[in-house]
């Protein structure tokens, strides 16, 4: 077996890591995916009745490519909602489950700010890393369960507090978890009715900086106070009549893009996340301050989609990991394709940890980097397109 391939019960799937990276030697699962399919399939008689089936966080497919076995080993028409905040990790969960031999019509990805009520037999589940996000995915998500609803989820201890475990008892039901296999774990609720719990999500905080009240969904980046970074960029914000579109690349709740607004007030925005809580979150925002503004959303991975020699100004705070993974190819990519989406004289402006070296990049594809401003931890680089 190849380092793509994954022995199931039921066959062999193939599962790759997405973006795919020729030195990327890290596999598209991990030992609680492996005893998440292990307890589905020995479950299989027991499931054979439960047809109606979401997966949520499911990171590369390996669970929604299983469960697209299982339902067509038991005569099941295949068909699995699947929710995930990521593009990225949605473009891998279509890829694999499309590489399995499935077709794009037998997983549906659902908006995970707005779930359809809908009853599921079958909620499988990896556990997210922000809990705040899994806590307001699962609240939602009881409208869909019932009695009978078999929930389970997937965790590596490491990534298990036991606050989660108080919490799922808290807002869904009964929780307990398997015993540890390869360091994962098992989580299984057994829904009740009777709880009434509260959902905080979205919320809202102040930006003093900035005097608004920004709005959050569970999964948005600095959800409950400003990034540091951030604040050093919007004490520096470029201001100019003649700055016709500008971009918040990798905009989270869309904090870095109402600040050029405000200061810019000739310009066009486009927001660009491939968080879908980012993108609706920064959507939000800029409906309650800038109802009159022209200005675009896209989940994208980057600058996707973004005409090239289109821009006067594109604003960053890079994201340094990927998919759970610190990965720095991801700044990267969003350099490169910012200097493209760029006009000529266009300017791109970073706020970066001191240790990542961006200006060292920066030069290497602008061919200049300067220094805007800096504190002991973060720096703020502009480079200038030529
Ligand atoms: C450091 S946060 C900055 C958020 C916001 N601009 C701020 O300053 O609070 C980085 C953002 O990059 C987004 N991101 C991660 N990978 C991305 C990708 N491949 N394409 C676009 N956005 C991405 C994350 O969802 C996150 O919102």
């Amino acid at each position: 077996m190849t380092e793509t391939e994954l022995q199931t019960p039921l066959g062999l799937l193939t599962l790759k890591r997405f973006p795919v990276r020729a030195a990327d030697r890290l596999r598209a699962w991990d030992a609680a995916d492996e005893l998440l399919i292990k307890h589905l399939h020995e479950q299989q008689a027991e499931l054979k009745d439960k047809k109606r089936v979401l997966v949520f966080d499911d990171q590369f497919g390996a669970i929604t490519s299983f469960m697209c076995q299982m339902l067509a080993a038991s005569g099941h028409p295949v068909s699995i909602d699947v929710i995930t905040d990521s593009l990225v990790s949605q473009h891998a969960i279509s890829q694999n489950v499309k590489g399995n031999g499935y077709g794009e019509r037998d997983v549906s990805f659902i908006d995970n700010t707005a779930i359809p009520v809908k009853p599921y037999d079958l909620i499988i589940y990896k556990l997210p890393r922000n809990h705040g996000y899994f806590a307001d995915v699962m609240q939602r998500l009881r409208s869909n369960m019932s009695d009978d609803t078999h929930i389970v989820g997937g965790v590596m201890v490491k990534y298990l507090p036991m606050t989660v475990l108080t919490t799922l008892g808290q807002i869904v039901g009964e929780t307990t978890t398997s015993l540890a296999t390869k360091k994962a774990r098992l989580i299984f609720s057994h829904f009740d009715s009777s709880l009434t719990p509260t959902n905080p999500y979205p919320t809202t905080y102040t930006i003093e900086e900035i005097d608004v009240d920004l709005l959050n969904h569970s999964n948005v980046f600095s959800r409950d106070s400003l990034d540091i970074g951030t604040r050093l960029l919007l004490a520096v914000m470029p201001e100019s009549d003649d700055l016709l579109t500008i971009v918040d690349l990798a905009c989270g709740n869309g904090v870095v893009g109402i600040s050029a607004a405000q200061l810019n007030p000739n310009a066009d925005l486009i927001f660009c996340d491939e968080s879908n809580m980012a993108v609706a979150s920064a959507k939000a925002n800029v409906a309650r301050y800038f109802p009159e503004r022209n200005a675009e959303f896209y989940q994208t991975d980057c600058l996707e989609g973004i005409a090239k020699n289109s821009v006067d100004l594109v604003l960053c705070n890079p994201p340094f990991h990927q998919q759970n993974a610190i990965s720095e190819h991801v700044g990267w990519q969003m350099f490169k394709e910012s200097l493209q989406c760029l006009k000529s004289g266009g300017e791109f402006w970073v706020v970066g940890n001191r240790h990542l070296d961006y200006h060292i990049k920066l030069k290497k594809l602008f061919g200049n980097a300067t220094l805007v401003d800096s504190s002991n931890k973060f720096v703020v680089i502009k480079s200038v397109k030529r």
